[in-house]
């Protein structure tokens, strides 16, 4: 994290005795300025996925129904199972949002629309101007959130000037994390910008002092420390450049990422090489969960952390393949 971020928690210790602002007020205020839209347009959550729960909460009700991809975060789908509303998992097209298979799932039943871009597990965004022209065909009566928790991560083309739908008055939520880019996802810290009466409507849907004082500081700094983000995307864009060569150069598939992880294609081999990197010590994502059982998703780290992941891969790559299915691996899909 910013040396800022943790100096600002250190000193928020000291406070830390009593309650924390209820509407996290600093916080607020500041990411207000830095987006330029009214304070009434933000809410502070203990990260983004309290803002997640928060909208189901809010929202559903039995009979409703969500659309979102089928491969994307899932709290929401667990959400939206959780209020009894239907789940609506719609095809990717070769790993990329389907933003007209999304629009045709639509229905009057639909509550809210949840795209995550970029995307996770895949990594993968969508061009501008479909996104535009999806927007533009959205009902009105459905709401749509934006995940942009990997935003930072991604090339300028695929900004795709969410917060500007809002300022025009859009039935739109973004929703964004301090996790990823900001590296405080152990201190929890996210936040929606939206419609003053939607986030109204979520700010009473959370438990009381849901964001903590440490939380609250470290975010308020982490927005002020400009550097730290710019050399960590660039750390992140580094490093995902050089994997990607590496495995360009092995011949392994893998899928082009706007984050900082990428989700590499291992065919049938997926399980059995999970398996061998954590004889390694290193942990990577098994995508069986979500029903790609050939896939695997690794985080970027430093660079020792990285070259440690290739090295491992390659030995495991180089092991004499057993034929266990990767489908016999039990994960989970987050
Ligand atoms: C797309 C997306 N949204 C939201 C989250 C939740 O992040 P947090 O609750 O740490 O803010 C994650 C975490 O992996 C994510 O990938």
């Amino acid at each position: 994290m910013s040396p800022a971020a943790e100096r600002a928690i250190v000193e928020a210790a000291a406070a830390a005795c009593g309650y924390p602002d209820d509407q996290s007020l600093g916080l607020r205020r500041k990411l207000a300025e830095e987006l330029d839209v009214d304070i009434d347009n933000v809410l502070a959550g203990n990260g983004s996925s309290d803002v997640i729960y928060r909208l189901g909460a809010a929202m559903l009700e039995l009979g409703d129904n969500v659309v979102m991809s089928k491969y994307s975060f899932n709290l929401l789908s667990i959400v939206t199972k959780m209020f009894g509303s239907e789940l609506r998992a719609v095809e990717m097209d070769r790993y990329h949002h389907d933003l007209q298979a999304v629009l045709g799932a639509i229905d009057d039943r639909t509550k809210i629309v949840y795209v995550d871009l970029p995307n996770n597990p895949m990594g993968s965004d969508v061009a501008d101007a479909d996104f535009r022209r999806f927007v533009s065909r959205l009902p009105s009566h459905v709401l749509l959130v934006v995940d942009e928790a990997y935003l930072e991560f991604a090339d300028p083309e695929y900004r795709h000037g969410t917060i500007d739908l809002i300022r025009e008055g859009r039935n739109v939520m973004v929703v964004r994390t301090f996790s990823k880019s900001h590296g405080l996802a152990g201190v929890r810290a996210g936040y929606a910008v939206g419609l003053p009466e939607m986030i109204a409507g979520l700010a009473v849907a959370g438990l009381p002092f849901s964001v903590n004082t440490l939380a609250q500081a470290a975010a308020e700094a982490a927005v002020d420390d400009k550097d730290f983000l710019a050399r960590t995307v660039e750390l992140n864009r580094r490093e995902r450049e050089a994997l990607c060569a590496h495995l360009d150069r092995e011949g392994i598939a893998y899928v082009p990422s706007q984050t900082n992880f990428v989700a590499i294609d291992l065919g049938s081999r997926a399980g059995a090489v999970v398996r061998s990197l954590e004889q390694s010590g290193v942990i990577v994502r098994h995508l069986a969960g979500y029903g790609l059982e050939n896939f695997i998703r690794v985080s970027l780290g430093t660079p020792e952390m990285n070259v440690r992941f290739i090295d491992a891969l390659t030995r495991a790559l180089g092991e004499p393949f057993s034929g266990i299915a990767a489908a016999d691996v039990e994960v989970d899909a987050r």
